[in-house]
């Protein structure tokens, strides 16, 4: 692969950062393993992380990967240092950033220009062991159905180094963070903080990534086509020179990028329907109370005709939402019997969600001291409407139309 003189990106910041298949160009002379490592004042590791990593590499691989190091204009020159060494290490290919910085997008960068089907990334400062790359490598090569493998501080061999208490509930606290903005996203792996793994191109490409700060394992988690997953463990070793990149300023741009992540993924067109649905329920519930206990028609006892009327407008959500909200999730499950049990689940959050929403209406009126505001009891009571919106639509999505059987 001859001489790679670094390739200056002049690209804005806001060019899409779409993966393609394999780049045109290069489509002659794809190879099987395309590694970023992304760098920022790494001169003084540049040289050894390369060098490992081609002697681990070469006898496996021989000519068949590519390391690509991203580097932005590093201070203190970096990039020249890995272009200078790019004669000795053929597989080695250098990208200068100039307009954009950032850890994630570094990595996006990397992999458009790469050529090969499993993509990777790994720290330039040797805080992640290289050999653990050939462990990775060989359980993508075994599994043809596992498209990420990521080598993980939290699972068996394991660990960090030297870190104090307070780095330790840091990391920590940022995993947490990300299980309750994003679930179904960060709790898929033990470690969402690592930035040491190999993903298959064709589980990213085509894709619009968007991420934000240094954790690019959760934009691949969050908008890739992941089937399976799998682990190696990994042990974060001491920083031997330059200096940590990490600042607070890391922790806000996490955030947001959750934060971002949670806003596209929510299931906003199949909220709409569940509440339509709703809608429509309120008008049937009226109807019937009005049918069964107006004096002019029936006549019945309040309670009793407010609980059928309740009865009747859970089945007519029922009925809708099977059909329509989450009808696609209804058709890989059919027969009476399993629509049966959707509907008992249904009915049972639904019930529990009822309790739930008087729960809420007396808290907000009497302990949030709705009652001070001139129209607090409705307030309260759109407050509580609107929370149990949200429980019922989120446990009937994940409980009741839930598909049992995976293939
Ligand atoms: N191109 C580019 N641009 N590279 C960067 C930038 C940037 O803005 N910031 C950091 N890097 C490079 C560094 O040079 C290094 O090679 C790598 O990204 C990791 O950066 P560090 O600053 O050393 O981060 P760390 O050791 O604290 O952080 C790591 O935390 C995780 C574990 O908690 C992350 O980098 C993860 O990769 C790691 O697994
Ligand atoms: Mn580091």
């Amino acid at each position: 692969m001859m001489s790679n003189p670094a390739k200056i990106l002049t690209s804005a910041p806001n060019l899409e950062l779409i993966i393609p298949e394999i780049p045109e160009e290069e489509v002659q002379k794809p190879v099987k393993l395309s590694i970023v490592l992304p760098t920022y004042n790494e001169s003084e590791n540049i040289v050894p992380i390369v060098q490992h990593l081609t002697s681990l590499l070469n006898p496996v691989l021989r000519k068949d990967y590519e390391l690509i190091v991203v580097d932005d204009n590093s201070p203190d020159r970096t990039w020249e240092i890995a272009e200078s060494i790019v004669s000795k290490y053929p597989n080695l290919r250098v990208v200068r950033r100039t307009e954009e910085r950032g850890l994630s997008t570094a990595a996006i960068r990397g992999w458009q220009v790469a050529r090969g089907e499993i993509l990777g990334i790994i720290d330039a400062d040797l805080q992640h062991p290289p050999e653990v790359l050939l462990k990775m490598l060989l359980l993508l090569k075994k599994n043809p159905k596992v498209d990420l493998v990521v080598a993980s501080r939290h699972v068996e061999e394991g660990g960090v180094s030297e870190w104090s208490f307070i780095r330790r509930v840091l990391s920590r606290g940022a995993q947490i963070l990300g299980l309750i903005i994003l679930p179904e996203v960060i709790g898929r792996v033990s470690d969402p903080m690592s930035g040491y793994f190999l993903v298959r191109r064709n589980a990213i490409a085509n894709q619009n990534l968007s991420p934000l700060g240094y954790k690019i394992l959760v934009e691949v988690l969050g908008r890739g086509s992941i089937r399976n997953i799998a682990e190696v463990g990994y042990v974060f070793q001491e920083r031997q020179v330059g200096n940590s990149k990490v600042s607070w300023k890391q922790y806000v741009e996490y955030l947001r990028h959750l934060v971002r992540l949670r806003i596209t993924l929510w299931p906003i067109g199949r909220f709409l329907r569940f509440g339509i649905v709703g809608f429509s329920g309120v008008f049937v519930d009226m109807t019937f109370l009005y049918l069964l206990s107006d004096p002019s028609t029936l006549g019945w006892n309040l309670t009793l005709s407010k609980i059928l009327a309740a009865e009747v407008a859970i089945v007519n959500n029922f009925l809708w939402n099977d059909a329509w909200t989450f009808g696609d999730l209804s058709r890989s499950q059919q027969g009476w019997k399993k629509r049966l049990k959707r509907f008992l689940k249904f009915n049972a959050i639904c019930s529990l969600g009822l309790f739930l929403n008087v729960a809420i209406l007396n808290f907000a009126y009497n302990v949030l001291d709705l009652y001070l505001l001139p129209n607090g009891r409705y307030i309260a009571n759109l407050l509580a409407i609107a929370i149990v919106t949200m429980w019922n639509f989120w446990l009937n999505m994940k409980l009741s139309w839930r598909v049992t059987q995976v293939k």
